[in-house]
């Protein structure tokens, strides 16, 4: 057993805005609040001033950094870092931070291309640290619960997953100009597509992607449709738009047995027993008796209606102890860099033919 087995992992986290104080730094007080001590922060950085005094007078023994040169220099015992930056600096970020020896977590997105995701993979293995990435919405328990109703064959096929998620909302910070990675295909759609991805259950085929710029500031897209076709022939619709003042329904399903919707909190499946259907084969009369559409010599359908929780708990993850045990007890890691290559290559084949590449 190694000396730093079991011991809290001495942390920094980089920026320290709506990510990285407000989701990571609560979420280690948090644990710390409730008796683990499997992570401490023990360096930050950040240009401002105030926001590194917060954290020094959260995290006891914290050292704040205005400079990140200095910071890899002196890393005040830190060993791992969280990157929560502009986009555009994850890449370069996490390649100074592996060479300096520390694991790394960056937030989404991962890198601005493929291209720089295969860098970061290359610094990782080379400095030989772990190379992670903040897709906190892999663990949602409503995606691994949809996977679980997949493999069990209930919606027959599945061949189509529609994603739709829609607000009118106007904003005009960083992350609407493009130079800092912003707009919603970096932004939001990581999370989305990472999620689809794992749905789609085969390598990606082909993408088709419209991106417009329609009610926020900057140069960035805020509203993304994006198709993409598995090799297994599953289709994903994905809308995710800032331009929309409804509400869409949540996942939709189509298999070759039902539907699923989801209807709030619930997952609704209209199902049918295979056993209970009748073998159909065309018939190639040239008219059809009595003018009537549907099954010749009629059918009824006899549906069966399954309503059940979408988040149901026994599906859930915690993304800070399975990153705890990859560290640590040198567990297999819950978010491969790899995987999120993939991500960052539909992302660049969304862009193709837009005015967004
Ligand atoms: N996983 C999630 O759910 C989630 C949620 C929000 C944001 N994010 C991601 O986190 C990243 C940051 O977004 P945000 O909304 O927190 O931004 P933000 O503007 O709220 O915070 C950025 C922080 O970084 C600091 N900063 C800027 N340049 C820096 C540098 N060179 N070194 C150190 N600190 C620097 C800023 O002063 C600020 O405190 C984005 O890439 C975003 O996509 C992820």
């Amino acid at each position: 057993m190694s000396s730093t087995a079991n011991k809290p992992v001495k942390t920094a986290i980089a920026g320290l805005g709506r990510a990285g104080w407000n989701i990571h730094g609560r979420a280690i007080k948090q644990r710390q609040e409730q008796g683990k001590r499997d992570f401490d922060v023990v360096a930050v950085i950040d240009p401002l001033d105030e926001r590194l005094k917060e954290a020094e007078a959260t995290f006891p023994g914290c050292k704040g950094f205005k400079d990140w040169k200095t910071f890899l220099k002196e890393k005040n015992g830190a060993e791992f870092i969280v990157i929560a930056t502009q986009s555009v600096a994850h890449g370069p970020m996490s390649i100074d931070a592996l060479k300096a020896g520390l694991h790394v977590m960056t937030e989404k997105p991962m890198a601005m291309s493929v291209k720089e995701a295969d860098k970061m993979i290359a610094a990782a293995k080379k400095a030989k640290r772990i190379l992670t990435i903040h897709q906190n919405r892999r663990t949602d328990p409503d995606v691994h619960h949809l996977l679980h109703i997949f493999k069990s064959g209930i919606l027959g096929k599945v061949f189509m997953i529609k994603q739709y998620s829609s607000h009118f909302a106007r904003r005009n910070d960083w992350q609407t100009l493009r130079k800092f990675g912003g707009g919603t295909l970096n932004n939001t759609c990581p999370h989305t597509i990472d999620q689809l991805l794992l749905l789609l259950e085969s390598p990606v085929k082909d993408v088709w992607g419209d991106l417009q710029a329609c009610v926020t500031a900057g140069n960035a897209e805020d509203h993304v449709k994006v198709l993409i076709r598995g090799k297994n022939g599953r289709v994903i619709d994905m809308e995710v738009t800032s331009a929309y003042a409804f509400g869409q329904p949540g996942w939709q399903v189509m298999g070759t047995l039902g539907s699923l919707r989801q209807e709030g909190d619930e997952f609704v499946i209209k199902h049918l027993d295979p056993k209970k259907l009748k073998k159909l084969k065309a018939d190639p009369s040239m008219a059809v008796p009595d003018r009537k559409y549907g099954v010749i010599g009629g059918e009824q359908l006899e549906w069966q209606e399954t309503r059940v929780k979408a988040k149901d708990p026994q599906f859930a993850v915690n993304f800070y102890d399975r990153l705890y045990d990859s560290i640590r007890n040198k567990k297999k890691l819950f978010i491969t860099p790899e995987s999120v290559r993939e991500q960052l290559r539909v992302i660049e084949m969304a862009r193709r033919g837009t005015k967004f590449v």
